[in-house]
């Protein structure tokens, strides 16, 4: 709803204008209008109170009409976008959704017509009685001028420029009622646009404003999380560290607070309980923009920008040497196989709904992901499942540069594929939201525990595939 208090604010200034143009023009009538025949004037005003009324309620009714259909409006365009977006137009069709969606968009689009049918009936029948009872009171002014006139109370003259006067007098009412209800309407849209400030404000990151340098040392000491709206807390009591110089691998089930871990690493989400502290200093104290210009992200579901490849890995924040640090992240992470293939390089715009733009698979796109962390060149480089959607031969790549990397960063990385791990100096289990291992690869792979039972676990598939092939 806020967002239209943006759109409305620039009409505001058009409309005051506009109101107190209708003042002047009433208040000069009235004047004339009180020295020929005062009595004239509390008819005059009886013309212009019931459409007032009227216009009030009728502009309400609008406003709360918008409000009624917020939400069906809102479904309509998500719906739309959804439809029309090639992105699920292969789901649409192997999931034989679209009867479905249709029939959800029709039952928002019916809401919308309803409500607003509703309201422009109640609108109709507000604006006829308010017209209907000005009328009444108008031709009893006009009555009563005749009447002035016939019992000479004024001459021919007079009653000729009170016609003249009391018309223009009406005009400047209907403009003072018009404007007025048009900039009530208005005003209840930036009230609501001022609520949203004040609560956005409210939202502020409330953190310090310590700037930190490249980290030598990341940890968590005790920490609990609890998502706001959660039930239960989804980190217990972990310890963690990493160093500059060392590579720590996160394994552990889905849902057991790998990605969690990673949001408290770089700052994202404060803890409940406990401390996340970079070199000493608790992210809370740290000025959280100062924090992510040292920290680099793959994050899980990363976005896929509309915009160049080279956009695409800089975002937007390019190295002195531009292209060539672009142009070095992307075959950290083997990028660079994928942007050689695009039809304009590094120029190539990465969304297919413009023109000249061009798709990436999946893996391509995690290929880009990883580069633009690479880019970035901050101290502690946060990755969860980097890998995940990419060939072997890729991923063999990232991990083989990785050692690489930590001379002068400090690595975490989430990863499924365990035989991943072996680079890692260190590993650490995660059970339900707890750290229950630590270790080596080859410490973990010989004493019993979760990492091991998975290991096995992916060693046994990796041996019915091979006998099966
Ligand atoms: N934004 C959120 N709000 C509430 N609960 C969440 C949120 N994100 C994750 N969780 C919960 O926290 C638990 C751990 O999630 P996550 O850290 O994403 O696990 P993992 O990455 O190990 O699969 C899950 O049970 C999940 O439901
Ligand atoms: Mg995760």
């Amino acid at each position: 709803m806020a967002d239209r208090g943006v759109e409305v604010s620039r009409d505001m200034i058009g409309q005051s204008q506009n109101l107190v143009s209708s003042a002047a023009t009433l208040i000069a009538a009235a004047v004339v209008i009180a020295a020929l025949a005062p009595i004239l004037l509390p008819l005059l005003a009886l013309t212009a109170v019931p459409q007032a009324v009227a216009s009030i309620a009728g502009e309400r009714i609008t406003y709360l009409a918008t409000v009624r259909t917020f939400h069906d409006r809102r479904m309509l365009n998500m719906l739309r976008w959804h439809l029309t977006h090639k992105d699920q137009a292969d789901q649409i069709r192997t999931d034989t959704l679209a009867p479905y969606l249709l029939e959800k968009y029709r039952a928002s689009g019916v809401r919308v017509d309803r409500t607003n049918d509703q309201a422009a009936w109640q609108r109709a029948r507000i604006n006829l009685m308010g017209a209907a009872v000005s009328g009444l009171a108008s031709a009893l002014m006009w009555a009563g001028v005749m009447l002035l006139l016939g019992i000479g109370h004024i001459s021919a003259a007079a009653a000729g420029t009170l016609v003249f006067t009391l018309r223009s007098a009406s005009r400047g009412l209907y403009g003072i009622v018009g404007y007025g209800a048009d900039l009530m309407r208005t005003g209840r849209y930036m009230d609501d646009w001022e609520s949203f400030i004040r609560e956005a404000a409210g939202q502020r990151l409330d953190r310090g404003n310590i700037v930190p340098g490249r980290p030598q040392h990341v940890a968590l000491h005790r920490v609990t999380y609890r998502y706001p709206e959660a039930d239960h807390d989804t980190l217990r009591e972990v310890d963690f560290e990493v160093r500059r110089g060392e590579i720590v691998a996160v394994v552990g089930e889905n849902g057991s607070g790998k990605t969690t871990l990673m949001k408290l690493l770089s700052g994202l989400n404060l803890p409940t309980s406990g401390v996340v502290a970079w070199d000493g200093v608790s992210t809370r104290d740290l000025d959280p923009h100062a924090l992510w210009k040292r920290c680099a992200v793959v994050p899980q579901e990363f976005a896929r920008w509309p915009m160049t490849a080279r956009e695409n890995i800089h975002l937007g924040q390019p190295q002195p040497e531009v292209d060539d640090a672009v142009r070095r992240a992307a075959a950290a992470s083997g990028a660079d196989t994928v942007i050689s293939v695009l039809r304009s390089g590094l120029d190539t715009l990465l969304a297919r709904e413009w023109w000249g733009g061009q798709a990436l698979s999946s893996g391509q796109w995690q290929r880009i992901a990883g580069a633009r962390a690479i880019h970035r060149n901050a101290g502690l480089l946060v990755m969860d499942e980097p890998t995940s959607d990419l060939d072997a031969r890729a991923e063999h790549r990232i991990f083989s540069g990785l050692r690489q990397l930590a001379r002068d960063r400090a690595i975490v990385l989430v990863t499924h594929n365990l035989a991943n791990t072996i680079v890692a100096d260190r590993i650490v289990v995660m059970e339900s939201g707890r750290v229950t291992a630590e270790g080596t690869f080859g410490e973990l792979t010989s004493h019993p525990g979760l990492f091991r039972d998975l290991w096995l676990l992916q060693q046994d598939r990796a041996s019915v595939q091979e006998g099966s092939a």
